[in-house]
């Protein structure tokens, strides 16, 4: 039985919130007030929580953040021209456009709309490819949380094998891009994948991200592994489950997040700490 060392995200987005706050310091102390503008379309309740978290989590480190609200039935070339606006204002720093968007809107073409150098979600295709080729740009948020929490536990990921859970363009392709850019062999799985089970237990490193509650127990799991569970799943009962089944990998995995408190925390950090980079690169 190996002790499981809890990855405790809360904590860690703490400690990194205030070592941001010497950067706004800076920032402002320069004349430059960091801000990131929101924009949230229709009435997706997860979405209505992870916004007001950003919010939240933006005032406490003193980042300026605007929300803008359309309606569910805005059309896109209302979505279209507000980017726009948001791109000319020299006031606004970060732009995020909260997904899903409702179905009628392209996701591809609001994201393409948003200037590369406000892209703080690290979408837009310039990102992505920057990415990809290893050449700086906004990482996304959630995978960059991924290898944060990973790096203050001192995983090492080179020689590793990191098995990814997912291929999202949110999450599971960009943090294949990342553990491969660190050394890691990568496997990439997904809902279509035969023997899931046989995989994972070959993982080093997992990285769960598909949406579906608990999908990975204990018998998925390599005795000693480091378990990341993106997943943040609404039960029957209102209660809320990771993708991994936390109880049956206790005494298996070596590291493992809790849900919540593990990755959700940070993907907010990494926004704030995009935004401040989007800010300070405004001004060189
Ligand atoms: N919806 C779920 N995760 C995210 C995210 O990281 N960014 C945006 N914009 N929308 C999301």
């Amino acid at each position: 039985m190996t002790s499981s060392t809890l990855l405790d995200g809360n904590q860690l987005a703490k400690t990194l919130r205030e070592g941001m706050k010497t950067r706004v310091a800076s920032l402002t102390a320069a004349g430059c007030n960091p801000r990131l503008d929101v924009v949230l379309v229709g009435e997706d309740a997860a979405s209505q929580v992870y916004v007001r978290n950003k919010v939240r989590a933006c005032a406490e480190v003193g980042v300026a953040s605007e929300v803008h609200r359309l309606a569910q039935g805005a059309g896109e070339a209302e979505l279209l021209g507000l980017i726009d606006r948001l791109n000319r204002d020299e006031r606004v720093h970060g732009i995020l456009v909260q997904l899903p968007l409702p179905n009628h809107i392209a996701s591809q073409k609001a994201i393409g709309a948003i200037a590369p150098g406000k892209d703080v979600d690290g979408f837009h295709l310039h990102n992505v490819g920057a990415l990809v080729t290893g050449q700086p740009c906004f990482v996304p948020c959630t995978p960059a949380g991924v290898m944060a929490l990973l790096d203050h536990a001192g995983v090492k990921l080179e020689g590793k094998h990191a098995v990814v859970v997912g291929r999202s363009n949110i999450v599971g392709k960009p943090v294949a891009m990342l553990l491969l850019q660190r050394g890691a062999t990568v496997s990439i799985c997904h809902s279509k994948t035969a023997d899931l089970g046989a995989i994972t237990r070959q993982a080093d490193v997992l990285v769960v991200a598909v949406g579906k509650a608990r999908m990975i127990d204990g018998s998925m799991v390599k005795p000693g592994a480091a378990v990341i569970d993106v997943g943040i799943n609404r039960l029957a009962d209102g209660k809320l489950a990771g993708d991994v089944d936390f109880q049956s990998c206790l005494g298996i995995a070596g590291y493992i997040t809790p849900v919540p408190g593990g990755v959700g925390p940070m993907t907010v950090a990494m926004l704030i700490a995009n935004t401040l980079s989007a800010a300070e690169q405004s001004r060189k």
